[in-house]
């Protein structure tokens, strides 16, 4: 449904690889609601992923960047500036990635480097976006930016590894640098919340099936899914939301304030059988 909640306003979308991205279903729903955008991934995922199709069908250039790297930023925002005419009103941070993960090192055998890479990939671009813009004075005054997270970051949640540290360090930036570019540009900084969802990134979190699964069970409305999460943050770059600043808001069905559900309980309970069955060999990393 179209609101034209985001009529002349100007985006920059990182981390739309494919159609199950959660970045492309709001990069979809950004030029829905009347704005322009620019596309930002790594030169590898533009060459190997489809970013390509979603530039074409949205009419939006494609900047190929490593949001690590402080140059490849200040490329995207002054480019960025360039094609759309002006400072930008909403960023999209829609970037996660644990080598750790990737190569099976569960969290008490991790590999340091791999886990600076997380930080660096999942977190520290953050800052390292955000300094960029303000430094270059590229977001306009009451402007939003939105990264993504996940509850691991304040709760254990198995097999997701130092990934939930990354989350924890991603939204810690969101308040302090929220803090500082609110007071001295008005701009907004917040972090979404957001119920497993199979995408990429989501098929590489260990038992991702079972854990879809669990808290759909939990939740009580349901998990949500990439469009629920594109039309959040869709509000979230509006001026309906003009006084949020600073805060981790959930997308997730009522997940992270339940305990015990009757749906959860129920499954729970069949599965007791297997449980005492099982290998007395657990890994809980
Ligand atoms: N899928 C889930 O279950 C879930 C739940 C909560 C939060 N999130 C978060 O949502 C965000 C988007 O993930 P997704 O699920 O849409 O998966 P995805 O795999 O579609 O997106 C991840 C993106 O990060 C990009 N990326 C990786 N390294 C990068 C780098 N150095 N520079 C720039 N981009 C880089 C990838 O190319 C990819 O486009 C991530 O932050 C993820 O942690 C996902």
């Amino acid at each position: 449904m179209k609101h034209n909640l985001l009529k002349g306003k100007r985006g920059i979308i990182f981390g739309a690889l494919n159609d199950m991205s959660i970045a492309w279903k709001v990069a979809e729903r950004a030029v829905e609601e009347g704005a322009i955008i620019t596309l930002s991934n790594t030169p590898v995922a533009v060459r190997m992923g489809d970013t390509d199709t979603l530039g074409k069908k949205l009419n939006a250039e494609i900047l190929p960047a490593d949001a690590t790297n402080v140059e490849d930023l200040e490329m995207v925002f002054s480019k960025s500036m360039e094609i759309l005419g002006g400072k930008i009103d909403f960023v999209l941070h829609s970037i996660g990635m644990s080598p750790n993960v990737r190569k099976k090192r569960t969290y008490d055998d991790l590999d340091y480097n791999l886990l600076d890479k997380t930080l660096d990939v999942s977190a520290v671009s953050f800052h390292k976006m955000l300094q960029v813009a303000k430094k270059m004075d590229a977001i306009s005054t009451g402007g939003s930016v939105v990264a993504l997270t996940y509850v691991a970051a304040q709760r254990v949640f198995y097999g997701y590894n130092d990934m939930a540290d990354a989350k924890a360090l991603l939204e810690s930036i969101t308040r302090s640098f929220g803090y500082i570019y609110g007071r001295e540009k008005g701009v907004r900084v917040n972090t979404i919340s957001q119920s497993p969802t199979m995408t990429t990134a989501g098929s590489g979190v260990k038992g991702m099936l079972d854990l879809l699964d669990f808290s759909e069970r939990m939740s009580p409305i349901g998990n949500a899914d990439a469009d629920d999460c594109a039309d959040y943050c869709i509000v979230m770059f509006s001026d309906l939301t003009r006084k949020i600043t600073m805060q981790n808001l959930y997308n997730d069905g009522g997940f992270s304030s339940m305990g015990m559900s009757i749906r959860a309980m129920r499954q729970y309970s069949n599965g007791l059988e297997d449980e005492k069955e099982e290998d007395e060999n657990v890994i809980y990393g």
